[in-house]
Order: structure tokens, then sequence, then C-alpha cells
């Protein structure tokens, strides 16, 4: 890859600014331009229309969860228990905004709610209008406190204008909204714990079913949803669901936010359809850093398995990236170059899995820990082959057999690196790479372990 180049015509081609669209426009967080700028025209559509054919026109759109597991919008909307028109509800229905952004390396969410926070707002009344709910929560990142304040002024403006409230433009719907901030925990970001810390409790992962879908917020059908899914909903509105399929794959359709971070030289979010390869993401972002070889990415945060430079040219969709044997994830792009070591790079994820572990489930409250142990053995040069086959063998008891998603993810880094940079990790065992620490006996000693 050379150090710099410029977008060729094919990657610009794959450019689609929809949600992007207003970034560039001065204070477009502010209602007056939002307005301007086609804003709330998709909700006055939507009002006009029946919650039921607007459920419909998102499942036909083909819009998949934006949030990392892909899993289709409109069918989880259809998966809330409705009654027939004019009879209200045993239970309240409730939309959740999940807009906790903890994965390593994701960060297109916080700059969305920033610039354009009136579009997932315009989203979340159409949302819980079409699933009948009459109350939606946006749950902040504790760390975020300014796309807390941000959000908190959109709603205040929101609610002046009457697009909510009560009788939202006249149309007999009812709506408020709840910004609330979590305290910066990346389980809270697991639905289900999520809930939990919504209604004042420790944020640990459910037992599921019941699915949030009948038992979610206070035991009642919610929906719970990322902040870039609600924020596409009004486009798909405004320009209706063939329109959103004519962007992205047959199965993946749709525009999306790919944030690239690394070796490049303009990290940043670029908005492209999904199905773009990472050869046309780095062109976008001005190439690779002058004297860096692509090495490894991890494709949608460091709960995706890393891949390699052999899949610069794999489709960036739910179905390209699962061929390649890694998930799209939230398109959290990390570009490692050779000058970036794989084994470092697993130890350093393993850390943060290991603090964010909830503890609930033994594979992950353990594995983690002793996975960390391991690593930092094998970079302080005290490595042994056995060790490899502990990380494998811890990874293979959290792959699927942890409380929650977290355990794979964790396990993601650690089984990838191995399978394509074992020899990396023989160096290291083997002495001809030398130690990247010196062994602190001191520290260890004091927490009886390596580290
Ligand atoms: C440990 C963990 C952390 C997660 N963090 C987030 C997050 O910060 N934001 C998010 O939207 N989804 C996150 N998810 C996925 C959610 O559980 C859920 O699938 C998602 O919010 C559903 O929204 P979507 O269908 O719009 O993608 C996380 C999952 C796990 C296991
Ligand atoms: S897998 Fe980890 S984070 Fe998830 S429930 Fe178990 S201990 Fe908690």
């Amino acid at each position: 890859m050379s150090a710099v180049t410029t977008p060729s015509a094919d990657a610009l081609a794959q450019l689609t600014p929809v949600l992007t669209k207003r970034w560039l426009s001065p204070e477009a967080w502010r209602l007056e331009v939002y307005e301007t700028l086609d804003g709330y025209a998709a909700l006055r559509k939507a009002l006009a229309a029946h919650p039921d054919d607007l459920i419909q026109l998102v499942k036909d759109s083909g819009l998949r969860g934006r949030g990392g597991a892909g899993f289709p919008a409109g069918m989880k909307w259809g998966f809330i228990p409705q009654e027939p028109d004019g009879q209200q509800p045993s239970k309240p229905h409730y939309l959740v905004v999940n807009a906790d952004e903890g994965e390593p390396g994701t960060c297109k969410d916080l700059p969305l709610m920033m610039t354009d926070p009136h579009s997932l707002i315009e989203g979340i009344i159409i949302a819980s209008y079409a699933i009948r709910a009459h109350q939606a929560f946006i749950y902040v990142r504790g760390e975020a406190v300014h796309a807390a304040r941000r959000l908190r002024h959109a709603v205040a403006e929101a609610r002046r204008a009457g697009y909510l409230g009560r009788n939202i433009l006249d149309s007999g719907f009812d709506l408020d909204v709840v910004v609330h901030s979590g305290a910066g925990a990346y389980i809270c970001g697991e639905e289900t714990a999520l809930l939990d810390s919504l209604e004042g409790f420790r944020g640990q992962p459910r037992l599921r079913p019941p699915f949030p879908a009948t038992h979610g917020l206070y035991a009642s059908p919610t929906v719970v949803n990322n902040v870039e899914t609600i924020a596409t909903v009004p486009y798909i509105v405004l320009g209706g669901s063939q329109w959103f399929r004519s962007m992205g794959t047959e199965k993946s359709p749709g525009p999306k936010i790919f944030s690239v971070s690394g070796r490049v030289n303009n990290p940043g979010q670029y908005e492209c359809a999904l199905g773009t390869t990472l050869r046309q993401l780095i062109e976008l972002a001005g190439g690779m850093q002058d004297g860096h070889r692509l090495r490894f990415w991890t494709p949608g945060g460091s709960s995706t398995p890393l891949l390699t430079d052999e899949h610069l040219d794999v489709p960036m969709d739910f179905e390209g990236m699962m061929a390649a044997g890694t998930l799209l994830g939230t398109t959290a792009v990390q570009v490692f170059s050779d000058a970036d070591c794989p084994v470092y790079a697993a130890y350093r994820w393993m850390e943060f899995y290991h603090h964010e572990s909830c503890g609930k489930c033994t594979p992950c409250r353990e594995g983690n820990y002793w996975m960390k142990q391991v690593l930092w053995r094998i970079l302080t040069g005290r490595g042994t082959h056995e060790d490899l086959d502990t990380l494998l063998d811890a990874c293979d008891n959290l792959l699927g057999r942890a409380f929650c998603a977290l355990g794979d993810g964790a396990a993601a880094p650690v089984m990838s690196s191995i399978q394509y940079f074992k020899q990396d990790y023989l160096d290291y065992i083997e002495g001809r790479t030398a130690p990247m620490f010196a062994p602190d006996p001191e520290a260890e000693a004091l927490v009886g372990a390596y580290r």
C-alpha cells in the first residue's frame, strides 16, 4: 500500500452522504438549522401513516441494527405485542436508544449525536409511534457529558416546538424522551445490562428468554436500538425502502458510518455503502501513514476477530465479514501496521476485557484475568510453548460458553492473533524477539500474580 493515495473514483462512488449530510453545516445541531435541512419532514409523513405500515416499511428496507449484531430492525419492532387499534396496551411500551458506545475503536454515535442530535430525536419519535411507545430513553455513556448535554438541549428544543410532549403536531400521539447518563461501564452497552442499569440496578446481563420485546424495561415490551439504527429511520421514511436498498448489498443494504482509526493519514468517520472494502476505506482515509504497511485490522471493534492484508478486498457487509471468519460489528476499523505488535495488541485488549468483565460468570471473570497474565508472561520473555495451549483453552471455554457476548468478544483478539500471527508469539517464547517489558517482581509479589 502506498503511503499517500488520492481517493479513486471507485472509492468516491461508494460515498453516500445520507447520515452525515448535515455534519458540515454550521450549527446543524440547532433546531432551526435542522428544520431548514429537511428536518422533521419525515416525522410529518410518518404521523400521517398507520404505525403498522411504518414497521412494514422498515422491514422492507432491510435495515439491520448498527449496534453490532445486525439484527433486522423492522423485525425487532414487529415483535412488540400490539393490541387492536384504539385499545390501550395492558403494559406500556418503551423505546430505549443504546448510546453507550464503549467498544474499543467505536466512535460513530458520539459525533452523530453531537452534530445532528435532532436526526436521532426524529428517528425516536417515528420509531416510538410505530411501536406505540409513549416514553423513550436515550442511555448515554457516562463519560460523554458533552453528548448528554447536547441531547438534553435538543430534546428541550423539540418539546418547545411541539415535536415532543402531548398531541405531537396535532396527531394525537404523545411522547416524552428522557436522556439518561450511565456510569461508564462497557457491559452496560449489552442491552439487558443496560435495562437493569436504567432501572437503577447494577448493570449485569439478564437471562434470556424472556426477551426485551416482551419483558424489557420494567418487565414491559421494549425495543432497544443503537443510535445509528434509529437515526437512519427518517431517511427511510422520506426516501422509501427501494431507495434505501439501492445502497449497499442485497442482505446488508444502506449507508453506514465507518470509524477509521490507526495508521492512516486521515483517521475519522467515513460514510459509505455497506460492502465497501478496506482498500477503499484506506484510500478515503488518505492512505497508510508514511513508512507503514498494513499488517492487521479489526473490521468492527476489538470484539471482532482480526483480519490481515489478505482481506483488503473483502466486502465489508455482514455476510462478507462472516465469510472471512470475522464480524462486521460496529464498523470500527482499526488499522495496524508492521510497526505494531499483535501480541501486545491482544494484551491491551485483554486488559480492557478483564477490567470490564461484570464478573457474573466464571469463564469470563477468570478466563480474562488468566489470559491477561499469560500474555504478560509472554511479553516479558517468560512465556512457554504451553502458554499458547493455555490461551486457546481459555478461549475455548469462553466462546459460546459465557453468559453474554462480552465473553465471545474477549476471545476474538486472542484466537485470531494466534491464528494469523503465531510466529510472533513463538518469537517471544523462543527468544528471537526481545521482551517488550522487563518483569516487575515487586509489583507481581504484591498482587500474587504476574501483574
Ligand atoms: C458487551 C457489549 C457491549 C455492547 N455495547 C453496545 C453499545 O455501546 N451500543 C450498542 O448500540 N450496542 C451495544 N451492544 C449490542 C446491544 O446488546 C444490542 O444488540 C444493540 O444495542 C441493539 O441495537 P441494534 O439492533 O440497533 O443494533 C453491546 C453488546 C455487548 C455484548
Ligand atoms: S460474559 Fe463476562 S460480562 Fe458477560 S455476564 Fe459473563 S462475566 Fe459478565
